[in-house]
């Protein structure tokens, strides 16, 4: 698998739930680099621009308000294969749906309130990440046991 940068979205109902921790911790255990995060709040605009591709849909409104409501993290993961282990550990879109271990399985319930999003694809991805993060606020380092972690 091809070493890969993910983008990752700690929904507002994953801050006022106390669970950033929790979420971030599974990620750094499974070997994904932490290579940018941030607390910040949506705006409207970056909201719309961001889910555009749901624009039209009857939930996109609903979707807006949900993730401009109060803040989130913003996250940049790699590692090998990164876009598809985040999605894995996330589970299906509708929580009540996903698979107990998955990140929404284990604390969500309803797919309007599914905690956290991360990039379908590595093309998603790279406009995620520009969207979100200036290129300086993205780390280059080398993690201490990558040397285990890749053989
Ligand atoms: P995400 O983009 O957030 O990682 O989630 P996803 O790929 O699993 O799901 P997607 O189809 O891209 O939908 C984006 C987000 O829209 C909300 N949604 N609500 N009420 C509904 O029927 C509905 N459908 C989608 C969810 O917050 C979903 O994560
Ligand atoms: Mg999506």
């Amino acid at each position: 698998m091809p070493r890969e940068r993910t983008f990752v979205l700690l929904k507002p109902d994953a801050v006022h739930r106390g669970l950033v921790g929790t979420i971030v911790h599974r990620f750094e255990r499974r070997g994904l680099k932490l290579v940018g995060m941030k607390a910040m709040r949506v705006s409207k605009g970056l909201a719309e621009t961001y889910y555009a591709e749901h624009k039209g849909k009857p939930f996109f409104e609903g979707l807006v308000k949900y993730v401009t409501s109060s803040p989130v993290v913003a996250i940049v993961l790699e590692g090998d294969g990164a876009v598809a282990v985040v999605r894995r550990m996330m589970g299906k879109t509708n929580s009540a749906e996903a698979e107990p271990g998955t990140i929404r399985g284990d604390f969500g319930l309803q797919i309007g309130r599914n905690l956290i999003h991360g990039s379908d694809s590595t093309t998603s991805a790279r406009r995620e990440i520009d969207l979100f993060f200036k290129p300086e606020e993205l780390l280059e380092y080398t993690r201490i046991d990558e040397a285990w972690l890749y053989e």
